[in-house]
């Protein structure tokens, strides 16, 4: 029995260090919210990047988002998950802080 406790905390483990860690997810929906013949407008919103120092696969992605050429950037928090991260952060954002956006704290985030 406490074999297979231990195996699946393993599990668990080395999914949530290995897959989910590198999971990063972009979904598309189109809302139609706006009135009829009215511009469309793109709005990126992030969430729970929870960047650490060294991962650079997050923040390649992250800053690649910008191709995605957004009119609105919102981002509803938890970017980072280490006090060295806010400026590996900002630097990730890169581009998409010259666009329009808002910003509102995660519980991870200290400023
Ligand atoms: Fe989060």
């Amino acid at each position: 029995m406490i074999g297979t406790v231990a195996a699946a905390g393993a599990t668990t483990f080395a999914y949530a260090a290995v897959v989910e860690r590198n999971w990063f997810a972009l979904r598309r929906h189109d809302v139609p919210v706006l009135s009829e013949g009215a511009k469309p407008l793109r709005i990126l919103h992030i969430s729970d990047a929870h960047l650490t120092p060294g991962r650079h696969r997050l923040m390649s992605w992250i800053r690649s988002l910008d191709a995605l050429e957004p009119d609105v950037v919102v981002n509803t928090g938890d970017s980072i998950a280490h006090p060295e991260s806010v400026q590996p952060f900002l630097e990730a954002l890169g581009p998409l802080l010259d666009r329009p956006g808002v910003f509102v704290y995660g519980s991870n985030d200290l400023y």
